[in-house]
């Protein structure tokens, strides 16, 4: 989109979203479905359309850090360093809801999910609006998280009035999610900003997964962000092996001589920018299997290894 189109489209969603409509949204992470979150009408339509359960939580989106005091009720000394480190970015923040915070938003819970976009488009839109925008990525619930304008429209066709068109999202993998809204910060999700990052904000006391009582994510759920044909991991060897058509292989590097499938480069971030299009691409050929080559252990692959277990993952 050039500029001129660009303020076209923007006017044009923020009038979708004043009447209560949902429109998508592209952010640096992945596209999301946005929709006003003061507007319980519109959040209800987020749960519809996604066909999401009622009791997981959206996170909503804001223009700046300064705005978490509208959503929380205490904002810790951690949650400013965090948002000064990595915000606008690939982070979102669990703190205390403020008492206006609709339980839609929340899935009943005492919390709140806030995050500070960084994508040019996504912070034109929440300028434009004026406001804050409840958005989950835009996909059907368990489908694969889009990182194009044109994977939205493949969820949810006309039923979005406006999808705005923010070419392919740069980092391809869902926020880093860290709840401070507990005794102890707590990594939720795995995402772009790494342990390691993160600890020389908040020092040692930060810890991983989530523990009874903790915030549920349904990002957590194992079977999350899986294709339609059942993928499982494998050997570089188990994949040369596959000639068959009707399993399909996203390999590192190179696709192994006589194997049918994709391969994405051996560089970890850019693999994840382009892991859920490659999935995309894949099951839209309906194989029977998909096999996916083992990545390295090393850490700059961690929010990559959580997303190839929960895709992975069968049941
Ligand atoms: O990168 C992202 O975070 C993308 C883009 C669009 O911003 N959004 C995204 O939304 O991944 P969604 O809804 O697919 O996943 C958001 C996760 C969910 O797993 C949800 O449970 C969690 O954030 N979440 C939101 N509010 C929460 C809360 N109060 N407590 C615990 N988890 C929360
Ligand atoms: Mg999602």
């Amino acid at each position: 989109m050039d500029a001129i189109d660009n303020q076209a489209a923007i006017a044009e969603a923020v009038a979708a979203l004043q009447r209560g409509e949902t429109v998508g949204m592209p952010t640096e992470t992945v596209y999301g479905l946005a929709a006003d979150a003061r507007n319980p009408d519109a959040i209800r339509r987020v749960f519809t359309l996604k066909g999401r359960p009622a009791d997981h939580p959206l996170i909503v989106h804001l223009g700046d850090a300064a705005q978490m005091r509208q959503w929380a009720r205490a904002v810790p000394a951690a949650a400013w360093a965090l948002a000064q480190a990595f915000w606008p970015g690939p982070l979102t923040l669990i703190l205390k809801r403020a008492e206006h915070v609709s339980e839609l938003l929340t899935g009943g819970q005492d919390s709140v999910g806030l995050r500070v976009p960084a994508h040019p488009v996504a912070q034109a839109l929440l300028r434009a609006f004026g406001g804050a925008l409840a958005a989950p990525s835009a996909n059907r619930f368990g489908h694969i998280s889009p990182t194009r304008a044109e994977h939205v429209r493949a969820d949810f066709g006309r039923q979005l009035p406006v999808v705005l068109d923010g070419g392919s999202s740069a980092i391809g993998l869902e926020s880093t999610i860290v709840d401070l809204s507990g005794e102890q910060p707590r990594v939720l999700r795995p995402g772009a900003i790494g342990m390691e990052q993160l600890r020389q904000v908040l020092g040692e006391t930060l810890t991983e997964g989530a523990q009874a009582g903790s915030p549920r994510v349904s990002g957590a759920l194992s079977s999350h962000y899986a294709p339609r044909a059942p993928a499982r991991l494998a050997s570089r060897t188990q994949l040369e092996a596959q000639t068959d058509e009707s399993v399909q292989v996203l390999a590192l590097q190179s696709v192994p001589d006589g194997a049918h499938g994709l391969s994405l480069p051996t560089d970890a971030r850019a693999y994840g920018r382009g892991l859920y299009a490659a999935l995309r691409q894949l099951d839209a050929l309906r194989p029977q299997l998909i096999l996916i080559e083992e990545v390295p252990a090393e850490a700059q692959w961690w929010a990559v290894r959580d997303r190839l277990r929960r895709a992975t993952h069968s049941g």
